[in-house]
């Protein structure tokens, strides 16, 4: 196998000049849509760039759980690395890699924390096992082997025994990113791809060459 010889013509699509006059909610949505129904998977993925402490980039994938007006929001654990990065730098970068639809969705931005009451909404629609997860564990926090962790698991199970519903973690919550820069990119033939940049509010649409 050598990578180098891994070479796709991208052919899916295209992203003209006015793909945008609809705005980037209508478009986001759009794209998401089309991924969901190409069934996709984890169609929400999104790999989201954040500031660590030495102020070098550090990027993993989490789920985007609402997209609006706003922007788009997430859930983790606010003691995790990101969290604890959000705090210091309240900024982010992500990106919804939507590969097989030859695509991505890039979003910049301010990050900052929902309100307790949109974080409790998504919480009570989580099963309770997930729910449960998240109590048990510590989130990038190392842990000796992988018994310790299943004993936390099952010390919260025993303690939420008669709990219904869960409370939400003090450790845990939404970040809503609110986009200053937004870029469609659409894949295209000979690598002449479409990138369509908007920097929000202001609806200015700048093509940029691929
Ligand atoms: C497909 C996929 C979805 C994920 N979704 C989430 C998520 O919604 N929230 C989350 O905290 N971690 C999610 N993760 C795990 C994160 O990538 C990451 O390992 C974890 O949040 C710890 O990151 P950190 O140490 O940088 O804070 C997901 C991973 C994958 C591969």
């Amino acid at each position: 196998m050598d990578v180098a010889d891994l070479r796709v013509a991208y052919r899916f699509g295209e992203l003209a000049d006015g793909g945008l006059a609809d705005g980037w909610l209508t478009l986001a949505r759009t794209w998401i849509e089309e991924a969901i129904a190409a069934r996709l998977p984890e169609p929400n993925a999104i790999v989201l760039a954040t500031i660590d402490a030495d102020g070098a980039p550090a990027t993993r994938t989490v789920l985007c759980k609402a997209i609006d007006e706003r922007g788009i929001v997430f859930y983790t654990g606010t003691r995790s690395n990101k969290g604890q990065e959000l705090a210091a730098h309240p900024v982010a970068a992500v990106t919804f890699p939507l590969i097989g639809m030859e695509r991505q969705i890039h979003l910049r931005g301010p990050v900052e924390r929902v309100s307790a009451e949109e974080t409790l909404e998504y919480w009570n629609h989580r099963p309770r096992g997930s729910q449960l997860g998240a109590w048990a564990s510590h989130q990038s926090a190392p842990i000796a082997t992988r018994e310790d962790l299943e004993a936390q698991l099952v010390e919260v199970t025993a303690r939420f025994a008669d709990v219904d519903p869960i409370p939400v973690p003090p450790h845990w919550g939404g970040y809503l990113l609110r986009p200053r820069l937004i870029e469609f990119w659409q894949g295209r033939a000979d690598r002449l791809h479409d990138r369509l940049r908007i920097h929000p509010p202001d609806p200015t649409v700048i093509r940029l060459q691929p």
